[in-house]
């Protein structure tokens, strides 16, 4: 009995201590300063842990075809490089202020595998800057940049601009990868389970927009 009552006892202080932290407001949860040592490791534990455990589910479709990581590059110059960068150009304002940082995906596709990049892709992280491209893509838009990632770590800028002017050319930016920062209001993505490949990348989709055409985006010239 006298064993239960310590357990309480111990449980009800641990709860008040941590309610109480809570409440005091002495965590700085601003961006511009980073983490507890702690507190980082453990946020940096859980999201790789979750990451690997729940890309096992993903089903990951032929990445092999050359014109899928050209149809890619479109989608991942807009819709990515504000918060990562690209070969020879720092993120954008954005980017330079999160915390944690967007990292190198060039790095990350080195290391990661295409199910994973696919998942956290498409989910996004919870508490950073990544968002959840799902939410506004569905799978066959995701899987063409995806595509690309695999290519990433072996441009360099002049390469990376290059196969981008190559993507335009071919009229990628509009059919093929239809992308980011347009009007997309979420009704694609509804049918998109993990299990739908890029079969269909090479039919003309029905977006339209400009949006995606790489030389609207004027990466490299913000100069502040
Ligand atoms: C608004 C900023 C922002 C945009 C835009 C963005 N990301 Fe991210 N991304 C982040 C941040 C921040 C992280 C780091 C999260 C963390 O540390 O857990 C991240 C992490 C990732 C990771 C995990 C990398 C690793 O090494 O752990 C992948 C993969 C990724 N992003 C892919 C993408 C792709 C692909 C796009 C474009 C379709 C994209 N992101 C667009 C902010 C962004």
């Amino acid at each position: 009995m006298k064993i239960i009552t310590t357990i309480v006892i111990t449980l009800a202080v641990g709860v008040l201590a941590v309610g109480g932290f809570a409440y005091s407001g002495l965590y700085d949860v601003s961006a511009s300063s980073p983490d507890s040592g702690i507190v980082a490791w453990l946020l940096s534990k859980t999201s790789h842990a979750s990451i690997e455990r729940h890309a096992k589910w993903v089903d990951v479709p032929d990445l092999a075809d050359e014109t899928l990581a050209l149809a890619g590059i479109s989608d991942f110059d807009s819709m990515c490089t504000g918060c990562h960068g690209a070969p020879g150009r720092d993120p954008e304002a954005m980017g330079l202020g999160l915390n944690p940082p967007a990292p190198d995906l060039a790095e990350s596709a080195k290391e990661m595998t295409a199910a994973e990049l696919f998942w956290v892709t498409k989910n996004g992280i919870k508490m950073t800057g990544m968002p959840a491209w799902g939410k506004t893509h569905g799978d066959d838009e995701l899987w063409p940049v995806i595509a690309f990632l695999a290519k990433l770590p072996e441009l360099d800028s002049d390469a990376y601009e290059a196969m981008l002017v190559g993507a335009a050319a071919m009229g990628h930016h509009a059919d093929d990868a239809p992308a980011a920062a347009h009007s997309h209001d979420g009704q694609d993505s509804e049918d998109a389970g993990d299990h739908a490949g890029p079969a269909d990348h090479d039919q003309p989709a029905n977006h339209e927009e400009s949006g995606a055409q790489p030389e609207q985006h004027e990466h490299g010239t913000h100069e502040h």
